[in-house]
């Protein structure tokens, strides 16, 4: 099976959903997860499953994401992945990593690219008056949030939300479109999905 490696910097509630999808006669298998916050709750919850975990805490190095980023392939490259899925990786990486992983990192974000790049997607969403909020897995490359898109679930901005209350409707279609992009990119099948 191909070898899948998850970064992430927070709660990891994708990575719980993409490492209990990888069972089975799954195309791919976590072998693991890392963060650049050695106290993401996610770590933890990924220990339990019984996958590795690395943490490279990105402060000690400053502005300098080169060196931060030097460190982190240490357990990354050790694992040998063959595709890496950023969940909830709040840092920004620079051209030369993601060239290292060209075609094989995916990444979630929290709306319905190419609208809402970068932070506060659901507050921007609200303040728009959108009637439909949601999620995007893409290819990562080199711009922010521009890469190829692999799939996108829809949610319907109700009467009275908040950035919090649609974030939680958005999140819960994140877990259900994750899993199928991933198990379809990693069985080599092309063509987008939406949800
Ligand atoms: C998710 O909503 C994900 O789309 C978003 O962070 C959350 C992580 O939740 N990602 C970004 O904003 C990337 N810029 P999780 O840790 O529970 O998976």
């Amino acid at each position: 099976p191909k070898r899948v490696a998850i970064l992430i910097s927070g709660g990891g509630s994708n990575m719980v959903q993409l490492v209990r999808s990888m069972t089975g006669d799954h195309p791919a298998r976590a072998v693991l997860v890392a963060s650049n916050d050695p106290a993401a709750a996610g770590l933890s919850r990924a220990a339990e499953m019984g996958i590795p975990t690395a943490a490279v805490d990105h402060r000690p190095f400053g502005r300098d994401r080169a060196a931060f980023e030097s460190a982190l392939l240490e357990p990354l490259l050790a694992a040998q992945p063959d595709i890496l899925c950023l969940a909830g990786f709040m840092r920004i990486l620079t051209p030369d990593f993601v060239a290292r992983f060209s075609g094989r990192m995916l990444n979630i974000h929290p709306s319905l690219l190419p609208k809402y790049p970068g932070l506060n997607t659901h507050a921007r969403a609200l303040a728009a008056g959108d009637a439909q909020a949601g999620a995007t897995v893409h290819l990562v490359t080199p711009e922010l949030d521009c890469g190829p898109i692999l799939g996108q679930a829809s949610v319907p901005v109700e009467p009275g939300d908040t950035p919090d209350t649609l974030a939680a409707r958005v999140l819960t279609a994140e877990h259900r479109l994750y899993p199928l992009v991933l198990r379809r990119f990693a069985a080599g099948k092309t063509g987008r999905i939406d949800l």
